[in-house]
Formats: C-alpha cells, structure tokens, sequence
C-alpha cells in the first residue's frame, strides 16, 4: 500500500451547502454520481459520501484541496453495488507519478454521517 485516506462528512451541512450555492453539484460531481445518487429518495448522503471518498483519495495520495479537480476522482457502483474509484487528469497523473496502479474504495452513511476509505497500491 502507498496511501491511506478517510475522511468523514456531515451530511446536514453538506446539505445546506448544496442547497444554497448553484450548481455546486455539478462542479463537484460526475453526471454519472449525480445520476447514481438520484435513483434515491435523498440523494445528500450519497452524494456526502462521494465528496468523502474525493477528499479521502487526495489524503491518500499525500495531496490537499486544489491539486485535482473534483471530477477527476469518480465514484462508480457495481450492479451489486460496490463502489470503485475511476481518476482522471491531474489525479491520475499524480497517482501514476506516485507509482500507485490501483485504489480501493469502501463507503458508509447514516442519517447523519458520510464517511469513505481509499486505500492507493
Ligand atoms: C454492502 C452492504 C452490507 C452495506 O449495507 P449498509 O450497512 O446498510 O450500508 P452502508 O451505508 O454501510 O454502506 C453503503 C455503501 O456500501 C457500498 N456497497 C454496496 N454494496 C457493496 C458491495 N457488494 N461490496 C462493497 N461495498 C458495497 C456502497 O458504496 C454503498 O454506498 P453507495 O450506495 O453510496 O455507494 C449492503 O449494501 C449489502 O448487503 N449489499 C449487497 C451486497 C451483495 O452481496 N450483493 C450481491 C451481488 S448482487
């Protein structure tokens, strides 16, 4: 493993957040997370969730806020369910200069809470 990262949201903040600022959905999240997160009756901690596992991959590759874009890193689900990590741009370049060659993703919400896990090999 060459980084770890976790992070947690809550998700009644991020709420307001996307309630109040316009199309901060869209600049922080794939179409395809947004459509993920809208076959549900609420959508927040999904997308909560997916705003985790971005900040959690910037923590496992040893980078903060600014040095990728939010749509570089995307959430995708399995038939099953299982998420997966796809980077693209600036975050798949960091990680290929980093050596890492693959990432895990594990992601969990309540009511209340968001939180993902990305581990870099
Ligand atoms: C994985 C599971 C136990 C989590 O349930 P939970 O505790 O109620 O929910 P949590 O909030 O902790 O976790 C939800 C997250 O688990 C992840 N998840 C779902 N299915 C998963 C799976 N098969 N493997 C790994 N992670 C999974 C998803 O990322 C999901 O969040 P998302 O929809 O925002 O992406 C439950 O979804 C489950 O049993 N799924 C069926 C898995 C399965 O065996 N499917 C068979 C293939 S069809």
């Amino acid at each position: 493993m060459i980084g770890l990262g976790l992070d947690v949201v809550e998700i009644g903040r991020f709420r307001r957040v996307l309630a109040r600022t316009p199309g901060v959905a869209e600049r922080l999240f794939t179409e395809g997370e947004r459509a993920y997160s809208a076959r549900f009756t609420d959508p927040a901690p999904r997308l909560a969730a997916r705003f985790a596992a971005k900040e959690a991959t910037m923590k496992a590759l040893g980078v903060g806020l600014g040095a990728f874009g939010f749509h570089d890193v995307e959430v995708r689900n399995a038939p099953g369910g299982a998420p997966s990590l796809l980077l693209s741009g600036r975050a798949a370049a960091l990680a290929g200069e980093r050596g890492v060659t693959s990432f895990r993703v594990s992601i969990t919400h309540t009511d209340t809470m968001a939180e993902a896990v990305v581990a870099a090999l």
